[in-house]
């Protein structure tokens, strides 16, 4: 399956991605993960997109679309499919994915509040080493791990809520491009469920 996971900021995307990985074989592909790999790494990219992130701005598409058109056109993705993590987000971003001939199978939309989403990002935390998204209170880190776990930059709250405007203004209208292969998925439900529910969609349309 080729399928677009979109949402809110903690919405779920990341937490979700690696249980469809799991269950149907499909490659991660999440911009914001590479960009801040990039950023840990002291690339140009990385210490550039820096600048936009920790405020909660999208990065320019200059920065963003080849690399990930790039990524979606190697063998791996073509021959697996992929999950589309934080790509499109923006109707530009929509319409070359289009342009590109990429046709997603399914455009997962997560639903949630913005006051769920408060809590979810402000309590996040991440393990650099594995990737591993964990929550303070409803998914707490390992204790042998506790050491290494950081926060993101901008799961600050001026952060966050710059976010959130940022996608009703600017995410929100790539829904209608993707109308007719379009789920929308109850995001509040713990993740499990909701992973549940995102295979059952995905099996459903195939
Ligand atoms: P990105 O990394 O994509 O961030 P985001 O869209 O803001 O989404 P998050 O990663 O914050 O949330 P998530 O939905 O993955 O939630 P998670 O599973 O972690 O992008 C970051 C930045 O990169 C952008 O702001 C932009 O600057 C740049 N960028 C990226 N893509 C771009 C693009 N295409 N164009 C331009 N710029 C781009 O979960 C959140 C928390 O909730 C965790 O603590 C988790 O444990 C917890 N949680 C998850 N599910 C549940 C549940 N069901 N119940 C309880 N807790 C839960
Ligand atoms: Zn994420």
């Amino acid at each position: 399956p080729r399928v677009i996971l979109t949402g809110l900021p903690g919405a779920g995307k990341g937490t979700i991605s690696p249980i469809l990985v799991k269950e149907f074989g499909m490659v991660h592909v999440a911009p914001g993960d590479i960009l801040r790999a990039a950023k840990r790494d002291g690339t140009p990219l990385g210490l550039e997109a820096a600048k936009y992130m920790s405020a909660g701005n999208l990065v320019p598409d200059e920065l963003i679309v080849a690399m990930i058109l790039q990524r979606l056109a190697e063998d791996d993705v073509v021959q697996n499919g992929f999950i589309l993590d934080g790509f499109p987000r923006s109707v530009p971003q929509a319409h070359a994915l289009l342009d590109a001939g990429v046709i997603p199978t399914h455009f997962i939309l997560l639903e949630i509040t913005e006051d769920e989403v408060r809590m979810r990002l402000s309590g996040r935390r991440l393990d650099p080493t594995t990737g591993s998204v964990y929550h303070v209170e409803y998914n707490p880190p390992p204790a042998d791990i506790a050491e290494r776990i950081i926060q993101r930059s901008d799961d600050v709250i001026e952060a966050i809520n710059h976010r959130i405007s940022v996608y009703r203004m600017t995410t929100a209208p790539v829904v209608d491009v993707f109308a007719s292969c379009c789920v929308r998925i109850n995001a509040s439900q713990g993740s499990d469920d909701a992973a549940r529910d995102c295979i059952a969609a995905i099996r459903k349309g195939r």
